[in-house]
């Protein structure tokens, strides 16, 4: 059960797993819904998703007594996904509301920027730390085949307003696509000239809807590139707690990170839970097990405590080589 210092300590997770009887698992993703403004080509169909119905989609009150029941467990990081986040209205409120549960230390957001000059402020102001920002591309025109017509230029300044408003750190995050090599430079210097951590990320074929991509390109590729701009130094990690790796140039002011989800595996040391959309409950983003949650939610609060301390016990530690096919990654939220 949770400590004193509200850090669960590990769970009894019952025979074959005494390996890893002192996981902590501090950190919940929630994804507060399916939708998204964008089609990237590596996330979803070209014809999109359908998305839930609204009476399926949780609601916020439901998202914070959830939350709050994971808090007593020992969750201490919450990260707010989609789909993409901003669409979904009055997102800052939620955050108001996420922010103030006692035992959350660290409230962050992942979104693809194209909303975030008009979110950015109100965000801050109520009391959001981080923000990652996925950009595949810096080059408009592959931007938008990426996307399939979503245009740059919002998300940079979006990026640039993030930045001036202090969120610290940002975190830009490149799915590595075919095409990329040709552009380290330009995330290079992002890097260098900017606080931010431009982390590139090996593709999951989580959904397997990825007919407009092929030939996924690994970090040890990524990284032979990017020697001829100097050493690159490992250095620790920005606030977080996720899977990515960390390297510095001399001098920069931001890090060049990766997150090799397929060439170097990062299980063992996962420290997540997600809660879907649709109040689905996951403890592994490579596994369709699901716990539907809603009911417990709206129910007795020992038995939301118990579906929870059993979703933790039963997670597992090795399952990238499943192929999960019920959700895309933008109804799982990353
Ligand atoms: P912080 O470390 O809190 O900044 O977050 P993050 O980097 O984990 O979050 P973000 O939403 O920016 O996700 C970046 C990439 O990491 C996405 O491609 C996610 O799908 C991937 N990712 C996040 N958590 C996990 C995980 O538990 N397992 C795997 N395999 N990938 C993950
Ligand atoms: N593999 C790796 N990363 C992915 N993302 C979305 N789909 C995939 C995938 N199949 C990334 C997005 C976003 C984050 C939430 O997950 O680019 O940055
Ligand atoms: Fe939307 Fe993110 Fe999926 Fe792109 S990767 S379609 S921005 S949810």
């Amino acid at each position: 059960m949770a400590s004193e210092s509200g850090k669960n300590r590990g769970f009894d997770r019952g025979k074959g797993h005494d390996a890893q009887a002192f996981h902590v698992i501090d950190y919940l993703r929630i994804s507060i819904t399916d939708r998204c403004n964008f089609r990237c080509a590596y996330c979803m169909p070209r014809a999109g998703v359908g998305y839930r119905p609204h009476d399926e989609i949780l609601s916020y009150e439901e998202i914070i007594r959830f939350t709050r029941a994971t808090a007593r467990l020992g969750i201490t990081r919450v990260r707010i996904t989609g789909g993409e986040p901003l669409v979904r209205r009055q997102c800052p409120e939620l955050v108001a509301k996420l922010a103030a549960i006692p035992g959350i230390e660290d409230l962050s957001l992942t979104t693809n920027g194209a909303l975030l000059t008009e979110h950015a402020e109100a965000l801050r102001d109520a009391g959001l730390s981080r923000l990652n920002i996925s950009i595949d591309s810096l080059n408009p025109d592959r931007f938008s085949r990426i996307t399939r017509g979503a245009t740059l230029a919002p998300v940079l300044a979006g990026l640039e307003m993030a930045l001036e408003l202090g969120f610290a750190p940002v975190k830009v995050n490149a799915v590595m696509i075919p095409g990329i090599e040709d552009e380290l430079e330009q995330f290079v210097a992002l890097a260098r000239e900017n606080p931010v951590h431009v982390r590139f990320i090996e593709f999951m074929p989580i959904g397997c809807h990825q007919e407009d991509v092929r030939n996924f390109i690994s970090r040890q590729r990524i990284l032979e590139g990017l020697s001829r701009f100097g050493d690159l130094m490992p250095v620790d990690s920005p606030v977080g707690g996720g899977p990515a790796r960390y390297f510095r140039f001399d001098g920069a002011r931001g890090t060049i990170g990766f997150i090799s989800s397929m060439s170097d595996h990062f299980c063992e040391n996962c420290n997540r839970l997600r809660l879907t959309a649709d109040g689905k409950l996951r403890n592994c983003l490579f596994s369709d097990d699901e716990v539907d949650i809603r009911p417990y939610i709206n129910g007795d609060s020992m038995e939301l405590a118990k579906v929870i301390i059993d979703s933790m016990n039963s997670k597992k530690f090795d399952r990238t080589g499943e192929k999960p096919l019920a959700r895309t990654m933008s109804q799982i939220g990353g």
